[in-house]
């Protein structure tokens, strides 16, 4: 039975006070977990103990006698002498064992269809495109780019590359193809696996042509695999371009899986930084294997015998990654995966999905749970979610209204809900609640995962005592922690070691502990912003709108955002006398979008004759988040022009009078 709108929010606000959950009796009877044994076994030997880890998630061919080495920190390596690979951990061991007809996928297309895969389906079209990606000369340590949709493909070129030991370099859909070229040109891919069309809301989007007008730049590539997906022209290059299809079949059936090291690179990906120009996160195998399996496993409870598991993230960012391909498969579960739009066909389609597939597990992320509270209770409600038993998110504070309504909406009051914190640096999640023995709270994350050390530090990485805010720093080596930016040391040391020194992991958020232990994760406090959970880099915004020939400069920054948790507000000044009107608007906003893709145009743009600089000429945008939120402005005595200023404010004050 529906709940009336007003009985609903009645009882969301007497719940406001509620401050912890503790785990529901139901869960706990059958939870993996239900005691803080595995924190305190871990906390005794923390690399002894991720080994023991190791040993028992994966199957390796050379098993691990070394955990961790640490003589060469930050260069931190987990399990070196042993060997394994990750396709053969997600496919060929669930085979082997029987399980080869269970549902690795439930695929659910755009336009309603459906195709199951299974284990077997899986591993067999893995093998074959294993064996066309070596045809064309791909081989260990060559890296892949892949442009994809959400369609099986994406993790059948993924397992294909980690079979060979080839590096996947995945590039997020929602894309620009100019983004794609740079992360080709950045890691001199030699091959990329795209598509003939994206689809989205009952639009096709051309992808292959799009790509082809940039990626002639990437002289090392050398292969474009191109999937029908779309019913959609693709312009092939003789030589060059292969249809997906078609290789598949042409190509060998069995591809034994390549033996390598566990510090072989597994995938490369790229992430917005403090500066334009993107971090080539490095991943490599059997730290980020354990650390998936792992962290899935467990965080989420898993019974891989029973469970339907749905992260709805895209495989594009690291959430895909670990818990779209790598976690669920590796622990051998059936998952869901959705090509479309959470309000496509309609606003219930998530929840139809939950119904049809027996969904237990749902994992999603903060701003999609704030969209669903927009459009109301009505659609979750016209559906069957009695099967789900735990709900989780990831990438952004949740706010705890948005989280009583998750808890009590979607959950039925009967679910527990881990709100997990990690990055793309971390490979998998950090600090949570193991659902079945710790209480949660409302927009607490939790506290770190066994095997897990984190602190709150001041700006000189002493610890802060409970309660006072400060940096967030992970302060022990962790078995899926990056390795390092893709041909970029340097970057690596200056970005997450050069402030605490090699043993103090700067994370670049803000956050505070409670008396429990328990983290609260504020936001960042660097220059990337969180737009509906992507991370993005207010430079790489500013340097897309200056590339606009009619643009002299602009600064980009994250504003409180009710929807998006944070926006992207631009400061723009025009070259001469042009002056800023909604056309222009528009323009700047397609350019960002071509430039880098939809999600990074600016919210709002704000005309600036000038913009407020230090005497050295450096931009001060400390000043612009304050008068964009209407905070009363910090010290402007160092500003070459505090004049500015004034004018800034009385534009906001204009814009906003008109927007509201
Ligand atoms: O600021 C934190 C926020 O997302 C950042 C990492 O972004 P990305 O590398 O894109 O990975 C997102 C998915 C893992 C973090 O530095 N963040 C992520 N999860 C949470 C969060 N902030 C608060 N609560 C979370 N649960």
């Amino acid at each position: 039975m529906a709940a009336e709108p007003e009985t609903l929010e009645r009882e969301l606000g007497e719940l406001l006070d509620v401050e912890r959950f503790e785990p529901p009796a139901d869960f706990v009877r059958r939870a993996r977990v239900t005691d803080d044994s595995l924190h305190r076994a871990a906390d005794k030997d923390p690399p002894g103990w991720w080994r023991e880890q190791a040993l028992a998630v994966l199957d390796w061919v050379k098993e691990p006698q070394q955990a961790l080495d640490d003589s060469n920190a930050p260069f931190y390596t987990w399990f070196a002498d042993g060997t394994l690979n990750a396709s053969y951990n997600c496919l060929d061991r669930h085979v082997e064992a029987g399980r080869g007809d269970r549902v690795a996928l439930h695929w659910r297309g755009e336009e309603g269809e459906e195709r199951d895969l299974t284990y077997a389906d899986l591993l067999a079209d893995t093998q074959r495109f294993a064996n066309a990606l070596k045809a064309r000369g791909i081989g260990r340590g060559d890296v892949v780019g892949i442009f994809l949709p959400m369609i099986p493909e994406v993790v059948v070129a993924m397992l294909a590359c980690a079979r060979i030991g080839a590096v996947h370099n995945v590039v997020f859909g929602g894309f620009s193809p100019e983004s794609v070229k740079e992360r080709m040109l950045f890691s001199d891919a030699k091959a990329l696996i795209t598509a003939d069309g994206a689809r989205r809301k009952g639009k096709l989007a051309a992808i292959k042509p799009a790509v082809d007008e940039v990626m002639g730049e990437v002289k090392t590539l050398d292969t474009i695999f191109v999937v029908r997906h779309a019913d959609n022209d693709a312009p092939m290059t003789e030589g060059r371009d292969v249809f997906y299809d078609e290789v598949l079949q042409a190509a060998d059936a069995e591809c034994p899986p390549e033996e390598l090291p566990a510090e072989h690179p597994l995938f490369i990906l790229y992430s917005s930084g403090s500066t334009a120009k993107p971090k080539g996160i490095l991943h490599t195998t059997g730290g980020y294997m354990t650390g998936v399996t792992w962290t899935h496993r467990e965080v989420f409870d898993l019974r891989p015998d029973e469970d339907v598991f749905w992260c709805s993230a895209d495989v594009g960012w690291v959430t895909g990654h670990s818990y779209i391909v790598y976690g669920p498969l590796s622990n051998g579960c059936t998952s869901v995966m959705y090509e479309g739009a959470p309000d496509y066909p309609d606003k219930d389609v998530w929840w139809e999905l939950c119904e049809r597939y027996g969904v237990t597990i749902f994992y999603t992320a903060p701003t999609a749970i704030r969209a669903c509270i927009k459009w109301g209770a009505q659609y979750p409600e016209r559906h069957d979610l009695s099967k789900l038993r735990l709900l989780g998110t990831v990438g952004e504070p949740i706010n705890p209204k948005a989280w009583l309504w998750y808890h009590k909406v979607i959950g039925g009051g009967r679910c527990p809900i881990v709100d997990t914190w990690w990055q793309t640096e971390t490979g998998g999640i950090m600090i949570t609640t193991l659902p079945g023995a710790q209480a949660t709270k409302p927009g607490v994350a939790g506290t770190p995962l066994p095997g897990i050390a984190a602190a709150v530090v001041d700006d000189q990485g002493e610890e802060l005592p409970h309660g006072t805010q400060g940096l967030l720093s992970l302060t022990r080596p962790w078995p899926a922690m990056l390795r390092g930016l893709y041909r970029d040391e340097d970057r690596y040391v200056q970005t997450y070691w050069a402030k605490f020194g090699p043993r103090k992991y700067l994370v670049g958020d803000a956050s505070k502990q409670d008396d429990e232990g328990y983290v609260s994760v504020i936001g960042r406090v660097d220059d990337v912003i969180n737009v509906s959970g992507h991370r993005l880099s207010t430079a790489e915004v500013e340097s897309a709108i200056v590339s606009h020939p009619k643009v002299a400069e602009a600064a980009c920054i994250g504003q409180a955002d009710e929807d998006t948790g944070q926006a992207i507000a631009a400061f723009v000044t025009l070259e001469g006398d042009l002056e800023g009107d909604d056309a222009m608007v528009a323009e700047l906003r397609d350019h960002v979008a071509s430039r880098i893709g939809k999600l990074a145009r600016p919210k709002r743009i704000i005309w600036s004759d000038e913009l407020p600089k230090t005497r050295s000429g450096k931009i001060m945008r400390r000043l612009l988040k304050d008068i964009a939120e209407g905070r009363e402005l910090g010290d402007v005595t160092t500003l070459k022009d505090p004049d500015v200023m004034a004018q800034l404010e009385e534009k906001i004050k204009i814009a906003q009078a008109e927007e509201g």
